[in-house]
């Protein structure tokens, strides 16, 4: 375990077998449609790259970046788009694929933009989602675990741009952003 993390809540396998679940639910859902996926960099991109492989329904993948946070934990409210979709979604089946919601700033807003564009759906799948802190009311439609207040790394997963590599989602120890332990 990287000395950083405090504690690990999914191992490489747990998230695994996930991941296979959710995308059995999707071409459950989506059978006879084409599906248009849309990652949410930069922390959604692993579980995008898992995810996508277990999809059988005919799909198009395309990807946005938006950014809140800076360097921080605690999103600011304030989203950006720092890169956009280089498809048309007019028409499209939208599947939003998030590592994460939390205060659920970045997906309402992100929400907005696509359905100014006139899709035909939108759906949203989250890895993780932390209920105690949202701010915003989103809807999921697919959502992976479910996970108390606390800030995680790992599998895509950052802070400050570190520890998107380890293949786990591990708590990471607060004396690392300055705060208590
Ligand atoms: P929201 O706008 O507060 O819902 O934040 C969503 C974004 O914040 C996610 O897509 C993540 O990039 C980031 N985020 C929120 N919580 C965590 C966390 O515990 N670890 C790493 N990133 C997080
Ligand atoms: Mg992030």
């Amino acid at each position: 375990m990287h000395k950083d993390v405090q504690e690990i809540l999914f191992t490489e396998e747990q998230l695994k077998a996930r991941v296979a679940q959710l995308a059995e639910q999707i071409n459950r859902d989506y059978e006879g449609k084409e599906l248009m996926l849309i990652s949410v960099l930069r922390g959604s991109f692993i579980f995008m790259a898992d995810l996508v492989r277990q999809i059988t329904v005919p799909c198009k993948v395309d990807f946005m970046a938006v950014s809140s946070y800076g360097k921080g934990t605690v999103s600011s409210g304030q989203v950006q788009i720092t890169k956009d979709l280089s498809e048309d979604i007019t028409g499209q089946h939208l599947l939003v694929v998030e590592d994460i919601l939390d205060s659920g700033n970045t997906l309402s807003y992100l929400l907005e933009i696509l359905w100014a564009r006139r899709p035909a759906s939108i759906r949203l799948c989250t890895l993780l989602d932390k209920p105690e802190r949202r701010v915003k009311p989103v809807k999921l439609d697919y959502a992976g675990f479910s996970i108390p207040d606390a800030f995680v790394v790992g599998y895509g997963l950052d802070y400050d741009e570190h520890y998107r590599n380890l293949p786990y989602i591990g708590v990471l120890r607060p004396s690392v952003y300055g705060g208590e332990e």
